[in-house]
């Protein structure tokens, strides 16, 4: 059974001064905070044991808000991220979490329409290595931008000034155990942190990488614009 990763730490420096003393995934989407709709994808597809990823300042708020999991019939723990040092930075506290069990992590900003399940199936169907997630956008330089050839993709670049193609690598990822060995093995960016997109660059030179199409709509909620379209969502989503 897949383990469960909720990346919810950063600064949500795009949404200040809203995001100043309350973390980006405690506001409200649709009629719940941001981070509900995270553990219910997990949930939903039978994912119990979730490990929640925040900085200093917010863990406190998580405590609070989402306790132990109990009311979401899941078991929550929690892990401290120091520093915003990247989204592979605060994924590498996780490994103690795991137990080597192979896991599936989402990025908490991210807002799907639909349930995730299909994309755990096709994980638990896959031997070995890691599985993205991707979806045609028309603005491919806000994300990590796969680079498919031949259906494989050959690279993926974070967030290029001019995209090789117009599929986003969305914030749904799923590792083996050896993600935190690869972890161990790259270096930050020029922005200073240490990026999932060179990780997945990793699996991509080993052959390990598989990747899944993205069904219906799904929002990066990090900006105000795409906070209150990804709210719009959630509210006209029919159960
Ligand atoms: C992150 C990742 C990027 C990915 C995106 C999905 O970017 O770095 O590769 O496409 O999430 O939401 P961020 O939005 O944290 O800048």
């Amino acid at each position: 059974m897949l383990k469960g990763v909720i990346l919810a730490g950063g600064l949500g420096t795009r949404l200040y001064p809203s995001t100043k003393n309350i973390s980006k995934h405690l506001l409200q989407v649709g009629n719940e905070p941001m981070v509900f709709h995270s553990i219910k994808q997990l949930t939903f597809s039978g994912i119990k044991d979730i490990l929640i990823v925040t900085n200093p300042a917010h863990i406190d708020d998580f405590k609070d808000v989402v306790g132990t999991g109990s009311q979401l019939c899941c078991k929550i723990s929690y892990q401290i991220q120091q520093d915003a040092k990247g989204i592979a930075h605060a994924l590498a506290l996780a490994e103690d979490f795991a137990k080597r069990e192979r896991i599936v992590v989402l990025l908490g900003d991210n807002i799907f329409e639909s349930t995730i399940q299909t994309y755990i199936d096709d994980y638990n169907k896959q031997k070995h290595g890691a599985r993205v997630v991707v979806k045609k956008v028309i603005d491919p330089e806000r994300y990590g931008v796969a680079n498919i050839k031949e259906n494989k993709i050959i690279s993926i670049e974070e967030k290029p000034e001019n995209p090789h193609s117009s599929y986003a690598v969305i914030g749904l990822y799923f590792y083996d155990s050896e993600v935190f060995d690869i972890i161990r093995t790259i270096k930050p960016s020029s922005r200073g942190e240490l990026e999932i997109t060179s990780v997945n660059n990793v699996y991509i030179k080993q052959g390990k990488l598989e990747y899944s199409f993205l069904q219906g709509e799904w929002v990066d909620a990090g900006t105000h614009e795409s906070l209150a379209i990804a709210h719009e969502m959630l509210l006209n989503r029919k159960e």
